[in-house]
């Protein structure tokens, strides 16, 4: 037997027996004719001791031993001397008196220091290295946790009905919005599969097949550039019900959350319950973003007491059909010219001039605007905003989506400039009503807003969707928290003929129709019940989770940002042999590899 016990579990309750331990020396320390090991397994750490005096072998033995050598001991538990426990451990109160070492194995010293407190190290050497990384208890803790999510999951699905179901990776374009990882067949020269974007189509399958209530962690992977929060590949929870409106599902995933996060993430406190509903439009006037932060305050207003403004640029952005809109900024006058300028850098950014205004005791000064404003305009600021005096207040004019989005911005800086976001809390907000288009200028066509599986919600006649596609608003939904985009998801269409409409209005021809989705339409054709569902990224919930700023830290063997695995050295070039197997000619190879 390797072990007796784990390093984490040595207490107490074990003084004055014996125990094998196995590990790796996390530190080493000598200190006269003592030495100091403590050991580590992934439950804890363990202090070991060796006396000169009485271990003359073990003692010379250790002399070679390295940090993160792997050994096994067999000692003696002793409580430490009084004033020498650690109590950050849960052995702190006892050390082993080993009376037995054996190396398991050696190490070469490492790349990198294990220690959190050595500070950031090099991503590319960490991801190179990813299974020493993975050592560091941050990591660790991040993967204990993707595994306590997952497995609170399924339970908590499997209780209510839901079959957990494997769908094919090796499939036919899926469309998210992204490009596709193709692979080639070898059986059928110039054909390919396609990796699934998300599992969508298949479980509508699901539902055509009479499961009625499905769920998958599902793997998908997507071709687009990584950022913070997105991966080629990652993962779903991927859930589908049948007889189903969109209370349902946004009541399903609600309740799911609301009973899972405060165990499986206790510190977290969820800011309002229940989570509160805001319409696509709404989001973007109020927040600038249809993902917005509702952790701390600060909504963009509409300033509609201008409409007799003689302010020369709110009067011609009016007069264009624009409005008016302000952000409360907390205390300006504190603020360093500097500070001041660096904010509305941000909306300038986004081309728009900002208008800057500070409260005082008797009114607004500040940007030419305050000597042209009427007293009428100045007390309805005061009185809407809310601010006193010594705070201030950004305005823009424009068209209202894209001013509001700038304030969106300066928005966001001004919540990471004075953290304004409370630390372990999450803000959940579901974003409904969206658009079921999107006019695509670069192609000039039509866009499926989430994906041509969707609803749209006009019940009177589908007639309208052709007539006045953009218009028509979806039956999907978002899930938002802290400004991340947890989830997606919709009601379907399950009639054939509305399906053949939509892609219709994608400009799909009816050859396309056929070849892409003649699979989806024959099925509807066979009592294809009514049903929807949704999908919250796993990834980026356990990263809200566990704090972590980047979706890598909770991934066991993430790409890095050029989408490159640099442990494996992934992607490769292949044998030429296998080339010709899967019938590939290389047209140019491109050196741009990081
Ligand atoms: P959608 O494409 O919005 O919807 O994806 C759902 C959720 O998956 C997560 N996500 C990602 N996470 C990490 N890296 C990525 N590249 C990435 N892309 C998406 C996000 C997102 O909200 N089939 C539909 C769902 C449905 O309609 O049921 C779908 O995939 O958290």
């Amino acid at each position: 037997m390797y072990k007796t016990h784990t390093c984490g579990e040595v207490g107490v309750d074990l003084i004055g027996q014996e125990v094998t331990l196995a590990g790796w020396v996390h530190r080493l320390r000598h200190h006269g004719g003592m030495l100091f090991l403590d050991l580590r397994d992934r439950f804890g750490l363990v202090q070991v001791i060796v006396d000169e005096r009485q271990q003359p072998e073990t003692f010379e033995l250790l002399k070679r031993v390295r940090a993160e050598w792997v050994l096994q001991i067999r000692g003696r538990v002793e409580r430490r001397p009084p004033g020498t426990e650690n109590l950050a451990w849960s052995s702190g109160l006892v050390e082993v008196l080993a009376q037995n070492v054996q190396v398991l194995n050696p190490s070469r010293p490492l790349p990198f220091p294990l220690e959190e407190r050595t500070g950031k190290h090099d991503e590319t050497v960490r991801l190179k290295y990813r299974y020493l990384d993975l050592r560091r208890p941050r990591l660790q803790r991040n993967l204990e946790l993707r595994h306590r999510v997952l497995l609170y999951i399924r339970n908590y699905l499997s209780q209510r009905g839901f079959l957990e179901i494997e769908t094919p990776m090796l499939f036919k374009a899926t469309p998210e919005g992204a490009r596709d990882y193709l692979v080639p067949s070898r059986l059928y020269p110039g054909h390919f599969y396609a990796l699934p974007q998300s599992p969508q189509q298949l479980k509508q399958l699901l539902m055509v097949a009479g499961i009625e209530r499905y769920f998958q962690i599902a793997r998908c992977f997507r071709d687009e550039d990584p950022r913070g929060d997105r991966q080629p590949e990652f993962t779903q929870l991927d859930l589908e019900m049948a007889f189903v409106e969109r209370e349902d599902i946004l009541d399903t995933i609600e309740s799911l959350f609301t009973e899972m996060i405060p165990v499986v993430a206790p510190h977290k406190q969820i800011l309002i319950s229940p989570w509160p509903r805001l319409s696509y439009r709404e989001a973007l006037l109020r927040y600038g973003t249809d993902k917005p932060d509702l952790r701390f305050g600060l909504e963009i207003k509409e300033a509609s007491f201008f409409e007799q403004t003689r302010f020369p640029p709110f009067r011609a952005a009016l007069e264009q059909g624009g409005s008016i809109h302000y952000l409360l900024v907390p205390n300006m006058s504190e603020w360093s010219h500097a500070r001041r300028a660096e904010l509305e850098a941000v909306i300038r950014e986004h081309s728009f001039i900002p208008f800057s205004l500070l409260r005082v005791a008797d009114g607004w000064t500040g940007s030419p605007l305050s000597q042209q404003m009427t007293t009428k305009e100045s007390e309805q600021l005061s009185i809407e905003s809310g601010a006193k005096p010594g705070d201030g207040c950004i305005l823009v004019a424009g068209e209202s989506v894209a001013a509001s989005s700038a304030l969106g911005q300066a928005r966001l800086w001004l919540r990471d400039t004075f953290q304004l976001a409370p630390i372990n809390v999450l803000a959940f907000v579901w974003i409904v009503d969206f658009p079921m288009f999107e006019w695509d200028a670069a192609e000039q066509r039509w866009k499926a807003a989430h994906h041509p599986f969707t609803r749209p919600r006009v019940q009177s006649s589908s007639e309208e969707l052709e007539r006045d596609p953009q218009n028509v608003l979806a039956d999907s939904y978002d899930l938002v928290c802290n400004g991340y985009e947890l989830a997606s998801g919709s009601i379907r269409i399950h009639e054939s003929e509305l399906q053949r409409r939509v892609f219709r209005v994608l400009g799909l021809s009816e050859e396309e129709i056929e070849r892409k989705f003649g699979h989806m339409l024959e099925a509807f054709s066979y009592g294809a019940p009514p049903h929807g569902g949704i999908a919250p990224g796993i990834d980026r919930l356990i990263m809200l989770l566990a704090d972590e700023p980047n979706i890598r830290e909770v991934i066991a063997f993430p790409k890095n940002s050029a989408a490159r695995d640099l442990m494996a050295d992934a992607p490769s070039p292949v044998d030429e042999e296998q080339l010709q197997e899967l019938h590939l000619k290389i047209a140019e190879t491109s050196s741009n590899i990081q």
